[in-house]
């Protein structure tokens, strides 16, 4: 099928009552991992790009994977931008072949986001991309950046309707309680689906898009520590509370942490298990493997857009 923007896959996730899932890319193998899953599942993809991403791999090399991808598995696939925060980065992204970006204003004040988030929408929406904005603010680190829970919020229904019609952005990340990174709750996890419901009843058929969506899978974690890691009290968002939200009005599921766990994982067990090993192939090949269970077990068990691409 090739490379499509967002607008087909969140108006059939919407009605279907499943999430695509976006997951952040760096290297091939990540790449190979996550598209072979989503072939053998036949699901949509989105695959995202931070500027940490570009930084470390290079805009041309991780677009030239990605299309090398898609000749392989022949899917619908949405490259986007996560977490552009100027004009100028979402630009060069649309300039360089994404099919989609998000401008994060969400640390500025109301109106300097509406402006900004304006500007990208009004570049990107005459060359067919979509743009996705963010009301509210996540706790956690992304790009370096990090947001103490202190200077995190939630997102403010009275906000949203104003926000989306000012700006014409095409989906909107909210802030429910989840934040990015491994350690999401001190105690028990809690999302705000009262703000959820609410937003969605303020924007009827819209879609929603939920950032630090990591399980923070315990057995990843487990094995971590037992392999020399040191990673007490790891803790993402419970999978059937994602399973929630891909039914109500979220329709994209942003997940990195779960894919960093596979691999760290995968490779302290290997090189416990095989010191004297040295081919980045021999353990970069179980790496991958398990990228690729782990993204089928989402696509399947909690995303819910298996059979949909
Ligand atoms: O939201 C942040 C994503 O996990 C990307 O992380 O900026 O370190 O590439 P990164
Ligand atoms: P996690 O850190 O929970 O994987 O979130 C990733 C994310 O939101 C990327 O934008
Ligand atoms: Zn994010």
């Amino acid at each position: 099928m090739g490379l499509v923007n967002s607008v087909e896959m969140f108006k059939k996730a919407y009605a279907g009552g499943y999430a695509i899932g976006a997951f952040n890319v760096n290297n091939m193998e990540i790449i190979q991992g996550i598209t072979e899953a989503a072939k053998e599942e036949n699901a949509p993809l989105i695959l995202q790009v931070s500027s940490g991403a570009r930084k470390y791999a290079n805009h041309t090399y991780l677009m030239k994977l990605i299309e090398a991808a898609i000749v392989e598995t022949d899917l619908p696939i949405c490259v986007h931008l996560d977490h552009g925060d100027t004009f100028e980065l979402c630009k060069s992204c649309i300039d360089g072949g994404f099919t989609s970006v998000m401008i994060d204003g969400s640390s500025k004040p109301f109106k300097d986001n509406i402006a900004l988030t304006k500007q990208v929408v009004e570049y990107a929406h005459d060359k067919g991309i979509t743009v996705e904005g963010e009301l509210g603010r996540l706790a956690g680190v992304e790009d370096e950046v990090k947001v103490s829970e202190k200077d995190s919020s939630y997102t403010d229904p009275d906000d949203v309707e104003e926000f989306v019609k000012s700006t014409g952005v095409d989906s909107l990340a909210i802030a429910i309680g989840t934040s990015h990174g491994a350690y999401k709750f001190k105690g028990d996890a809690k999302l705000r689906f009262d703000i959820l419901e609410e937003v969605q009843k303020r924007l009827p058929g819209y879609p929603i898009v939920l950032h630090g969506a990591s399980s923070v899978i315990p057995e990843y974690v487990d094995e971590i520590n037992k392999y020399g890691g040191q990673m007490p009290g790891a803790k993402g968002v419970p999978e059937d509370m994602l399973r929630k939200a891909a039914t109500m009005a979220v329709c994209k599921i942003n997940i990195d942490s779960d894919i960093r766990l596979a691999v760290t994982a995968t490779l302290r067990k290997y090189f416990a298990e095989n010191p004297s090993h040295f081919d980045p192939r021999q353990y970069l090949t179980p790496a991958r493997a398990e990228i690729k269970k782990l993204v089928k077990h989402k696509l399947v068990s909690v995303l819910g857009c298996n059979g949909k691409a």
